[in-house]
């Protein structure tokens, strides 16, 4: 029996699989965000713990002899956040998060002073990532700053609470913009750019590999056997990509969680940093993978419920799906950046609209024109990854996303890829981390990686696809012609 954890941004997962490859048991406990300023993002990582250990007791409760007989435990998590720690391991602040933009200009300048950055880190140094954040911190918090003696992950937050180790994997590592992707090794270069060095780092390992044992008192108090071993675990679209067993060159996923990302496997390290891409170490030793990243995918949904008065995102999904194809052809278009955007446009200040409402504008023909730009994002996402020399013929679907068989099709006909859901689509990243500690206590990649059995499976549609590639032209057209809009207010 293996235990994996993820710590999401709306939610906390927690995982049973046994060796058979069944899910016993999924457990979950809610996040709140806190977004004190426009484009800020945070959470308190205590709220991480108090909801691993909520999500941890639930499924004590639903199976105790398995729960009591778990060999390994591994992490996944959002990437990028910045927990930082004192000397006694106290959070200084609250932990900013992957999508909190207020470090553009810590970016600009990170570029300037060191343009090869982008090539060692294998991206352009965006904000979200955790570098300039600590730059950020530097300037207008420097009574904090100088109290920073660590800087973890939100995942390793985990782990120091389980184990009170300070280590890291590499697949999260490479979201700080301090790896040295190709070596796999902390870069004293890219951490200068932010006044750090590599004391301040946590000691780095494959995803893969034993990483701190649970301490005595925590076992007890969670009703887990002494001294198991937590595995490196992996940032969570890595161990998405273990959970689908895309670990070989060519195979890969599309997340629709909280952030909306085409992740693609890839033998080497391939930065393709002009498309605003990432190529960063996998969770397997001797893998990369490239992905493309987009600020709002599912919370698209989420705000679209609060702001047409839906109960929730499946009234929504209801709606937009009974919709006639000639009222979806005469939708509003929707540009899904709420929160600026990653790939392909680089834009932290970027913000969402809708173009195109008319008398006959409703709120079915307004959600379904939300999950079409977000749609429409994933394929910008593809297009950016495909510059490359990347093939794609079928991805997985992962994520809370993953429950919408109109997304789902609309992705395939869009797309022009085969989509697949598997049972285990929604929770992809607790899964992954439930498979690396499987590997960590001797299991091999060939027996653990498998890919789960397919649940459905989406073709491209014609007549969707003939509908979607014109509105994608003017998806693409409005962005261009808002950029005019944007210099000149
Ligand atoms: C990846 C990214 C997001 C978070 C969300 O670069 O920022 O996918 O990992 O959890």
């Amino acid at each position: 029996m293996y235990l994996g954890i993820d710590v999401g941004t709306s939610e906390v997962k927690a995982m049973l699989l046994n060796e058979r490859h069944k899910v016993l048991a999924l457990a979950g406990a809610p996040l709140e965000v806190s977004r004190p300023h426009p484009g800020h993002s945070e959470q308190d990582p205590y709220s991480w713990w108090a909801a691993t250990c909520t999500a941890l007791r639930q499924l004590r409760h639903l199976h105790p002899t398995e729960f009591k007989s778990v060999k390994a435990i591994g992490l996944s998590g959002q990437m990028h956040g910045a927990v930082l720690l004192d000397k006694s391991n106290r959070v200084l602040r609250p932990a900013i998060l992957w999508n909190d933009t207020r470090s553009t200009r810590e970016c600009e300048q990170m570029m300037a002073e060191m343009p090869q950055a982008a090539a060692l880190a294998g991206s352009l140094i965006m904000p979200g990532f955790t570098a300039p954040k600590l730059r950020w911190v530097a300037r207008h918090e420097p009574e904090v700053f100088d109290q920073v003696v660590k800087v973890l992950l939100p995942k390793d937050y985990i782990r120091l609470m389980l184990t009170g180790e300070h280590i890291t994997d590499v697949s999260d590592a490479s979201g700080t913009g301090w790896l040295d992707v190709a070596q796999r090794t902390w870069s004293p270069d890219l951490l200068k750019l932010s006044g750090l060095d590599l004391s301040h780092m946590p000691q780095l390992v494959e995803g893969n590999a034993p990483a701190g044992r649970i301490l005595p008192y925590v076992a007890t108090d969670l009703g887990l056997p002494a001294g198991l071993t937590v595995a490196g675990g992996a940032g969570d679209n890595a161990s998405s990509a273990v959970g689908m067993g895309a670990v070989q060159a060519g195979d890969g996923f599309l997340s629709l969680g909280t952030s909306g990302v085409v992740f693609l496997v890839s033998p080497r390290f391939a930065p393709q940093v002009a498309s605003a891409t990432h190529a960063f170490c996998h969770a397997v030793p001797g893998q990369w993978h490239q992905m493309s990243v987009m600020l709002s995918a599912a919370s698209c949904l989420q705000w679209a419920k609060h702001s047409l008065g839906a109960a929730s995102e499946s009234e929504l999904e209801n709606r937009a799906s009974q919709l006639h194809a000639d009222d979806r052809a005469a939708a509003p278009l929707f540009l899904p950046y709420l929160g600026g955007e990653r790939t392909p446009h680089n834009q932290a200040n970027l913000r969402a609209s809708f173009h195109g409402i008319g008398h006959g504008t409703s709120q079915a023909t307004m959600a379904y024109s939300v999950f079409e730009g977000v749609t429409f994002g994933l394929l910008d996402g593809l297009a950016a990854l495909r510059q490359g020399d990347s093939e794609v013929r079928r991805l997985s679907l992962v994520g809370g996303g993953a429950r919408s068989a109109m997304w789902a099709q609309q992705l395939a006909s869009a797309l022009n890829v085969e989509i697949v859901t598997h049972q285990e689509s929604t929770a992809g990243g607790a899964l992954g981390a439930a498979r690396l500690a499987w590997m960590a206590h001797g299991g091999t990649l060939a027996d653990v990686c498998v890919q789960p059995a397919v649940a459905q499976s989406y073709h491209p549609n014609d007549a969707e696809r003939a509908m979607l590639l014109p509105r994608y032209a003017r998806f693409k057209a409005l962005y261009a012609a808002l950029q005019t809009v944007r210099s000149v207010i």
